[in-house]
C-alpha cells in the first residue's frame, strides 16, 4: 500500500540474547567499534543504538542489555524494531533469556534471525543448540522451518556478511517504510543529565523528521531541540525515520521507553507536558492514600 511521502527507510534491527552470548561484541565487530571493552564488569547497563551500511542499505541496529532486571526496556527495545537478531552462544545454547527474547520477538510479530554465535569455540554442539531452539518454537530453516539460524563468531569475524547479507534480504522483503513529511515522533530509549549540556536523550524518529528547533514533548519531558547528534557523535541539523540520535533541550530526564512527538510550538509541548506531570503528581498521592 503506497502512502504519500512514503519512501524506503532503514531497518531497524534489535539484539536480543541471554547475558554474555555475544550481543554487544557481535555489534561491535558488525561496525567495527570497540563498546564492549570500555563497560562496566562488561555487563551492558542500556540501550545504545548504531547505524551501518550494507549492500548499500543502513541498517539501524539496538543493542540491549542481556540481564533479567532489564527485561522491560528490552521488551520496550523489541517494540521500536522491524527485525529480531537471537544471539545465542553456540556453548551455551537456550537460556531464560533467550526464551524471554524469543516471546518479545513473537509478541512484536517480527521477523527473527538467529546468530549461532561463539561458533569458535572449541567442542560446540550446534545440532544441541538446534534441537533447543526447535523446543522453543524457534525452528531452523535448515530443518524446514522459518528460522535463519547463521553461524557467527564475533572474535574472528565469521558469519558476520552472512548475517549482514540475510538482514537485507529480509529488509529488502519487507520494504520498510517511512514518511519523513510527517511531524516527528519515535521513541526514547535512554536519556541522563550531562553536566554541561543539561539532559541528553538517545532517540530512535520513527516516523517524520526531527529538526534542530522542534518543540517536542517526550513522556514528562518537554523543550526546544537543541542539538542533534548522530552514533558518532557528528552534530546533524535534522534525522529522518530511522535514524539512530541522540538530542539536547529537554528539560528533565524521559524513560526508556517514552516515546517523543513534534509540537506545534513550545506553548502546546509545555501545556502537554505540565498535564502530565500533574497528572503523576495525583496518581502518586493516590497511591499514598492522601
Ligand atoms: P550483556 O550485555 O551483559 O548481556 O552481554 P552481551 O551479550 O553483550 O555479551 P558481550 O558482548 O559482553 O560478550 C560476553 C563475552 O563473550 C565477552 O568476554 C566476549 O569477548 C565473549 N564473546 C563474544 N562473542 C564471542 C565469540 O564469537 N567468540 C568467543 N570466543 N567469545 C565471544
Ligand atoms: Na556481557
Ligand atoms: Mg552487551
Amino acid at each position: 500500500d503506497d502512502v504519500e511521502g512514503e519512501t524506503i527507510r532503514p531497518t531497524i534491527v534489535t539484539i536480543l540474547g541471554h547475558v554474555d552470548h555475544g550481543k554487544t561484541t557481535l555489534l561491535d565487530a558488525l561496525r567495527s567499534a570497540n563498546v564492549a571493552d570500555g563497560e562496566a564488569g562488561g555487563i551492558t547497563q542500556h540501550i545504545a543504538a548504531y547505524q551501518v551500511e550494507h549492500e548499500g542499505q543502513k541498517i539501524t541496529f539496538v543493542d540491549t542489555p542481556g540481564h533479567a532486571a532489564f527485561g522491560e526496556m528490552r521488551a520496550r527495545g523489541a517494540n521500536v524494531t522491524d527485525i529480531v537478531v537471537l544471539v545465542v552462544a553456540a556453548d551455551d545454547g537456550v537460556m531464560p533469556q533467550t526464551k524471554e527474547a524469543i516471546s518479545h520477538a513473537k509478541a512484536a510479530g517480527v521477523p527473527v534471525i538467529v546468530a549461532m554465535n561463539k561458533i569458535d569455540l572449541q567442542g560446540v554442539d550446534e545440532q544441541r543448540v538446534l534441537q533447543e531452539l526447535s523446543t522453543n518454537n524457534v525452528l531452523p530453516a535448515e530443518w524446514g522451518g522459518d528460522y535463519e539460524v547463521i553461524r557467527t563468531s564475533a572474535t574472528t569475524r565469521q558469519g558476520l556478511d552472512e548475517l549482514l547479507h540475510t538482514i537485507v534480504l529480509t529488509a529488502e522483503l519487507h520494504e520498510y517504510k517511512g514518511n519523513p513529511n510527517v511531524p516527528a515522533h519515535g521513541v526514547c530509549l535512554e536519556a541522563f543529565r550531562d553536566e554541561g549540556r543539561g539532559v541528553l536523550a538517545w532517540l530512535i524518529v520513527q516516523q517524520g523528521t526531527l529538526r534542530i528547533g522542534d518543540d517536542v514533548l517526550c513522556g514528562p519531558a518537554y523543550g526546544r531541540i537543541r542539538a542533534i547528534y548522530d552514533d558518532h557523535g557528528n552534530e546533524l541539523e535534522e534525522a529522518p525515520p530511522s535514524t539512530p540520535i541522540k538530542v539536547s533541550g529537554l528539560d528533565v530526564v524521559p524513560g526508556a521507553g517514552d516515546h517523543f512527538f513534534a509540537m506545534a510550538d513550545i506553548d502546546e509541548a509545555r501545556e502537554a507536558a505540565e498535564s502530565r506531570r500533574q497528572r503523576g503528581r495525583a496518581e502518586s498521592l493516590a497511591g499514598r492514600g492522601l
